[in-house]
């Protein structure tokens, strides 16, 4: 059977770095006999611009009948002028919500190879392994009212709502469980359950979800307390479970740990576990156009998909494995250059995967 899958390279370095990861399938393809095939569109402000709306349906189409998506990123300078609702980052949004893509997969590992690229000391980071389980379709990034209004006083007012509801905590939170039964069977809960009575819910009803996995030590942290200890002493944590906001900004936190977020894949998963992959970095304007983006957080993401989505793990480990041997090889971009290193750009890097 071959398998089908919908390629959306997107904006800025969005399609520079999706185009490695294509070569990577298509190694797999040739050499290995994968029987894969793939159609691209748009999203994000590349959709815009062709369609004037940054979620078209036939994207939507194409997502639900693929068996799996693979995204570049999304977003520029370019779009910031627009209305909201046309934002490139509502596409993505949009997507994700309907896919019900709500468990995000986010590991950070540092590779042996690049302990000098941390900006923290060799024995903090090296031998980093965390993953962290974000909820990706509820919370503050989703609930209702939201908006601007004007108040009583005549003053401007800016408004979020922070709401999750039982069920939907208790599904990320045995997501977690199950993805912490194959590791180290650690599970630390992010919350602010000290402040925010939606938090004190979430550490609630993760406890009792618990219960059902009593071999998985649970432990609970205040997200304050989470940046810190990331920093401080990353390695005590082996899954992490937060929920939407939480989770955006301490897996950027835990990204500068192994040394860039050019690294970093992530998988988006719904509950039969089909799911998105993509880097979890943006679409880089800064440096987009000038072929220097580092391409592994893509391909790496291609390796999640293939175990996550595809089961196939022997083809997913083959391009670890490249990718480490690219490293060991001294090849780097710019993002993740050192002293003694060769410093290429995104095709070399890809190219240097796919003969690895
Ligand atoms: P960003 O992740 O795009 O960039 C942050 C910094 O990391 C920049 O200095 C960039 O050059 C660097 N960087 C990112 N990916 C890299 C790679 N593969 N290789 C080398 N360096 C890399 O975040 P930023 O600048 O806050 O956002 C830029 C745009 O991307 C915005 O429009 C934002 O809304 C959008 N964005 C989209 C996301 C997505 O599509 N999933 C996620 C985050 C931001
Ligand atoms: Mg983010």
């Amino acid at each position: 059977m071959t398998v089908k899958i919908a390629v959306l390279p997107g904006d800025g370095i969005g399609p520079e770095i999706v185009a490695e990861a294509l070569k990577v399938l298509d190694c797999l393809r040739t050499e290995f006999g994968l029987a894969v095939e793939t159609e691209h569109a748009l999203i994000g402000g590349a959709a815009y611009d062709a369609h004037g709306t940054p979620f078209p349906k036939e994207t939507l189409d194409l997502c639900r009948a693929a068996d799996s998506v693979l995204l570049g990123a999304v977003g520029g300078p370019k779009w910031e002028p627009l209305d909201y609702s046309l934002r490139p980052e509502r596409g993505l949004l949009g997507l994700r919500s309907e896919l019900a893509l709500f468990s995000n997969l986010r590991p950070a590992v540092l590779y042996p190879q690049l302990v000098s690229a941390s900006t923290l000391k060799p024995e903090v980071v090296s031998g980093l392994d965390i993953m962290i389980v974000r909820e990706l379709t509820g919370g503050i990034y989703f609930g209702k009212p939201r908006g601007r209004r004007i108040n009583d006083q005549g003053e401007r007012e800016g408004y979020n709502t922070l709401v999750y509801s039982e069920s939907e905590i208790r599904r990320i939170a045995h997501s977690a469980f199950q993805i912490a039964r194959k590791r180290n069977k650690r599970l630390c809960s992010i919350d602010k359950a000290n402040v925010l009575e939606c938090t004190e819910l979430w550490r609630e009803v993760v406890i009792e979800v618990g219960k059902e996995y009593p071999d998985v030590a649970l432990s609970h942290m205040y997200v304050d307390n989470a940046s810190m200890q990331l920093v401080r002493n990353p390695k005590q944590f082996d899954v992490m479970l937060t929920d939407n906001m939480f989770g955006d900004i301490l897996s950027d936190c835990a990204a500068m740990l192994t040394g860039s977020i050019g690294m970093l894949p992530s998988a988006s998963l719904d509950k039969d576990g089909k799911g998105m992959y993509e880097p979890i970095h943006g679409s880089a304007p800064d440096i987009a156009g000038r072929g220097i983006a580092n391409p592994i957080a893509t391909i790496l993401s291609l390796a999640m998909m293939l175990r996550y989505s595809l089961d196939d793990a022997a083809s997913a480990e083959r391009i670890e494995n490249a990718v480490q041997k690219a490293l060991d090889q001294g090849y780097r971009t710019a993002d993740i250059a050192s002293e003694g290193t060769a410093k290429v750009g995104t095709a070399a890097m890809g190219d240097a995967i796919v003969a690895a």
